[in-house]
């Protein structure tokens, strides 16, 4: 269902690397409320991934850039307004990367080149990208800047190793880059928490199947998909949410406010039960 929220708005999406990405559900459902918007990530995603059939979907350009580097950022954003033919009315940051994760090493023995390369991609990256929209004043007012978050921003999940440091850093950009262009451009910025989701980044963590289970059953609405994720960027996109800025937003199925749920006491309690039986059988003498 569409409700044209976004009619006559331009956007920059970044991170869409395939169709499982959060990116690419954004994409078509801000295509579906009436925006146009310019595609870009990576130019060695470009190679790998499937872009260019949104891009044929969505009537949109892709422009490659690397988020490490401010001068392909400062080369999108000016093509992107010419494509565009004006200001830019919302931007999605939806990027995240950890070498010390692909490489599988462990949180207490990280190789402190692949940290500052997952900060600098996954964290520094807002700040870059931002501060390049700032300083060429290209956002319109009432404009809308999101980044996505997990919340082991909050608490402690082992497995998502150094990205948990990165996410930390991600939401606390947004509330400090969030104040100036607050301040002076009337452009809001916020940080959405999301669900576990199963894309490529997500199912990059370790014992990710488990954990989304998990999450699944904690939340009393269960996970968010990456579609529900989408339709929650369009309202903040839109003019219906003009004033929400700095905040880390949990979409989250209500896992963030829970400790314990019925569903898992009740898998722990069965799972409880079937240790002791096992033991009790393998306890039994052996019939003669
Ligand atoms: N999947 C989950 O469980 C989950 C949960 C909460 C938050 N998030 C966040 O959502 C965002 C999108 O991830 P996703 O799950 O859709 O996975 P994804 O793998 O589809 O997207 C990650 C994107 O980051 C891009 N990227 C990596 N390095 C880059 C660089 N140097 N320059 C530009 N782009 C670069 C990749 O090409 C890819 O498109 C990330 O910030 C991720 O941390 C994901």
């Amino acid at each position: 269902m569409s409700y044209n929220l976004l009619k006559g708005k331009k956007g920059i999406i970044f991170g869409a690397l395939d169709s499982k990405s959060i990116a690419w559900k954004v994409a078509e459902r801000a295509h579906e409320e009436g925006a146009t918007f310019v595609l870009t990530n990576a130019p060695v995603a470009l190679r790998l991934g499937s872009i260019s059939d949104l891009a044929e979907k969505t009537g949109s350009q892709i422009i490659p850039a690397d988020a490490t580097s401010v001068m392909d950022l400062e080369h999108l954003i000016d093509e992107s307004v010419k494509i565009l033919g004006g200001k830019i009315d919302f931007v999605l940051h939806s990027i995240g990367m950890s070498v010390n994760v692909r490489r599988g090493n462990h949180y207490t023995h990280q190789d402190y080149n692949f940290t500052k390369k997952g900060w600098d991609v996954s964290a520094l990256s807002f700040h870059r990208m931002m501060s390049v929209l700032y300083n060429k004043d290209v956002m319109s007012e009432w404009g809308s800047i999101i980044a996505l978050t997990y919340m082991a921003a909050q608490r402690v999940f082992p497995d998502y190793n150094d990205m948990a440091d990165n996410k930390a850093y991600l939401e606390s950009i947004a509330r400090s880059f969030g104040y100036y262009f607050g301040r002076d451009k009337k452009v809001r910025v916020n940080t959405i928490s999301q669900s576990p989701t199963p894309t490529t980044a997500g199912s990059g963590v370790k014992g990710f199947d488990g954990f989304l289970h998990f999450a699944d059953k904690m939340s009393p609405l269960g996970n968010a998909t990456a579609l529900e994720c989408a339709d929650y960027t369009i309202t903040m996109f839109s003019d219906l949410t003009k004033k929400v800025t700095l905040q880390n937003l949990f979409h989250d199925g209500g896992f963030s406010n829970m400790g314990i749920s019925t569903a898992l006491m009740d898998e722990i309690t069965m799972g409880n039960t079937a240790i002791e039986n096992s033991k009790s059988d393998s306890k039994e003498e052996p019939k003669k």
